[in-house]
C-alpha cells in the first residue's frame, strides 16, 4: 500500500486523549484523583507533587484498580513536564487547616505558593482550564488569576459548590426529598461569610417558603433554614475536629465541575469567577450560579434575591475585598 493511500485511510488529524493535571498529593489532591479516576472524567490523570515517594505511591495504589474503572490511567509525578497540554489543571496543594483555624487565615501562604506555581503550570499548560480549589479558594482564584493574566473563564474555583452540596443534602434531610430535587445555592466566600439563597430555594418546584414541614412534622420555617445554613458554615470546622481534613466531598465537587467543562455540560454551578456587577458585585472572586462548560466558566445567573441576601452577600465580598488586598492584590 502506497504512503499516500495509507494518509487517506488514516488521516493524520486525530482526536487527543483528554488530559486533566492535580496539583498536590494530599487528602484532598488524591481523593480528587480517585473520583476522577472511578468516574472516568479523563481518559488521563496526572497527579503532581514535588514529594516524589508520595505522589507515585498515591497514583500506583490507584492505577492497580483500574481493571474495575471507565478506561484510564493514572501517573504520579514531582516532574512539571508531565502536566504539559493537559485540558484541565486543578490545584489542590497548599497549606492545611488547622482545627478551629479558618479558611481566610490561610491566604499569605497559599499566596506565596501561587506566585510560584502558576508561572510554571502556564508554562506548560497555557490553554488548559485551570480550576483552584486551595483555600480560601476566592482568595485563591482572584490572586491566580491576577497572576496568570488568563480571562475569568479559563480561571476559576470550586467556590461554593460542596456548600451548595451540604446544603442540599441537609434539606434533602430534613424534608425526605431526594438531593437531585432540592434546587438551592450557597453563594459568597466559600468560608464564614457564605450566603444561603432562600428566597430562590425550590423543593421540587415548590418555593421553599411555602414547603410547609419536615419530614417529622415540625414546620420548615426561618429557625429550621437558618440552623441548616449554619451547619453548612460549620461543617468543615467539624469534619476537621474528627478528621483532621476534609477530602472525599470536595473530590466528588471538583470532579463534577471537571466534568460539566470537559463534557461541555453547561450546567449551572456555584463556582468562584471574577464578577462584574453580580447582584451589584465587582471586582472579587467568590460564588455564583455561573454556566460551566467547554470553554470553562460562562455566565453568571442572577435569581431573585431580598434585600437581607444582596446585603450579605456584599459583605462576604467586602471580607474578601480585605484579604486580597492585604495581599497587595
Ligand atoms: C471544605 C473545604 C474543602 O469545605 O474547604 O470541606
Amino acid at each position: 500500500m502506497s504512503t499516500e493511500r495509507a494518509d487517506t485511510l488514516y488521516p493524520t488529524r486525530r482526536l487527543r486523549p483528554s488530559k486533566i493535571s492535580i496539583v498536590g498529593a494530599g487528602a484532598v489532591g488524591t481523593a480528587l484523583a480517585y473520583a476522577c479516576v472511578i468516574k472516568g472524567v479523563a481518559r488521563d490523570v496526572v497527579l503532581y507533587d514535588i514529594a516524589k515517594d508520595r505522589v507515585e505511591a498515591e497514583a500506583l495504589d490507584i492505577a492497580h484498580g483500574i481493571q474495575f474503572t471507565p478506561v484510564g490511567s493514572i501517573v504520579g509525578s514531582d516532574d512539571v513536564e508531565a502536566m504539559r497540554d493537559s485540558d484541565m489543571i486543578i490545584i489542590t496543594a497548599g497549606p492545611k487547616q488547622k482545627p478551629g483555624q479558618s479558611r481566610l487565615e490561610l491566604a499569605g501562604a497559599t499566596a506565596a505558593m501561587l506566585e510560584k506555581m502558576i508561572p510554571s503550570l502556564l508554562n506548560v499548560a497555557p490553554d488548559a482550564l485551570y480550576l483552584m480549589v486551595t483555600n480560601p479558594v476566592d482568595v485563591a482564584t482572584y490572586i491566580a488569576l491576577k497572576i496568570s493574566g488568563l480571562p475569568r473563564t479559563q480561571i476559576f474555583g470550586s467556590g461554593t459548590v460542596l456548600d451548595t452540596s451540604r446544603l442540599r443534602y441537609l434539606v434533602s434531610q430534613a424534608t425526605g426529598v431526594a438531593v437531585r430535587n432540592i434546587h438551592a445555592y450557597i453563594a459568597g466566600e466559600h468560608g464564614d461569610s457564605e450566603v444561603a439563597l432562600w428566597s430562590c430555594a425550590e423543593i421540587g418546584n415548590v418555593p421553599v417558603s411555602r414547603w410547609g414541614a419536615t419530614a417529622d412534622g415540625r414546620p420548615f420555617d426561618d429557625e429550621i433554614r437558618s440552623d441548616i445554613a449554619h451547619q453548612v458554615v460549620r461543617s468543615a470546622y467539624t469534619i476537621i475536629d474528627g478528621k483532621g481534613a476534609t477530602n472525599y466531598a470536595i473530590g466528588l465537587a471538583a470532579s463534577n465541575i471537571i466534568n460539566a467543562a470537559l463534557r461541555d455540560e453547561e450546567r449551572v454551578l456555584t463556582i468562584s469567577t471574577l464578577l462584574d456587577g453580580w447582584a451589584g458585585i465587582s471586582g472579587v472572586c467568590m460564588a455564583a450560579p455561573t454556566i460551566v462548560g467547554i470553554e470553562g466558566a460562562g455566565r453568571v445567573l442572577e435569581p431573585p434575591m431580598t434585600l437581607d441576601e444582596r446585603e450579605a452577600l456584599s459583605a462576604s465580598a467586602l471580607a474578601l475585598r480585605h484579604v486580597t488586598a492585604d495581599l497587595g492584590y
